[in-house]
């Protein structure tokens, strides 16, 4: 089974794949942690973010290796070093959506993804899946928040990790991604038009949660499956 999860910046996309995942026994991928990666590495070496070559030549001479952990989620091993917590770093997150533009920078990535997929069952979140990496998901699922609830949410998380952000820079800094991953002319985030919308707005993890293993398992009936309302 092949489960795409996508969605805006900080609408719960990882949380609730990697669950997903747990509860029906399938790998996870967060791909955003790729995109990550890459970013980090691009900014040690003072690469310009806006140069595509420059960055290609990061992506194809680093070592990137994802170990799944079962309901941990994914570690992620960067030149051998554990980079997991590293790549969710204000100045990583500030820079990946320029790093995320560039086309071939994509098909790379991309081409890697599409390797895991093939190897059998995954959920895979990021804002491309449904349209671009498994076009064939069994399930398409793109999860929405309002703005305010996203950046208290990113808040929370990032304060957790000893990190500590005002909520008004945080709400521009998730307007200014979206805007860029929705805008932009590579793949751009995108509800697919077969994937199933789902506002976690006023829902909690766990709700969510079932509300995906209900809608799998086919008893719910109050599903958006149509139209547009991002
Ligand atoms: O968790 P959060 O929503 O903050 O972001 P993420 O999933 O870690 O993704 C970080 C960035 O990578 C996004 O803002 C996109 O620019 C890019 N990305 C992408 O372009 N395509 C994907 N499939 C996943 C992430």
């Amino acid at each position: 089974m092949k489960i795409a999860v996508d969605g805006p910046a900080g609408a719960g996309k990882s949380t609730i794949a990697r669950l997903l995942a747990k509860h029906l026994g399938l790998r996870y991928l967060d791909t955003g942690a790729m995109y990550r990666a890459i970013t980090l590495e691009a900014l040690r070496r003072e690469v310009d973010t806006g140069d595509e070559e420059a960055l290609m030549k990061v992506a194809t001479s680093v070592d990137l290796n994802i170990v799944f952990q079962g309901d941990k989620g994914n570690l992620i091993y960067l030149n051998g070093e554990d980079v997991t917590n590293s790549i969710r770093e204000p100045e990583v997150t500030a820079h990946v959506s320029a790093v995320s533009s560039h086309k071939k920078l994509r098909d790379f990535i991309v081409a890697l993804q599409e390797q895991i997929a093939k190897q059998g069952s995954v959920v895979m979140d990021g804002r491309d899946i449904g349209t671009v990496v498994m076009p064939d998901a069994d399930w398409k699922f793109f999860l929405q928040a309002t703005v305010e609830e996203r950046a208290r949410r990113r808040q929370s998380e990032l304060e957790r990790r000893g990190v500590s952000l005002d909520a008004g820079e945080l709400r521009e800094q998730i307007r200014r991604r979206d805007h860029l991953d929705s805008t932009r002319e590579n793949s751009p985030l995108r509800k697919a038009d077969d994937a199933i919308e789902v506002d976690t707005t006023s829902l909690s993890v766990a709700e969510v949660v079932q509300k995906l293993l209900d809608l799998i398992k086919g008893d719910d009936e109050d599903v958006h499956v149509c139209g547009n309302n991002s």
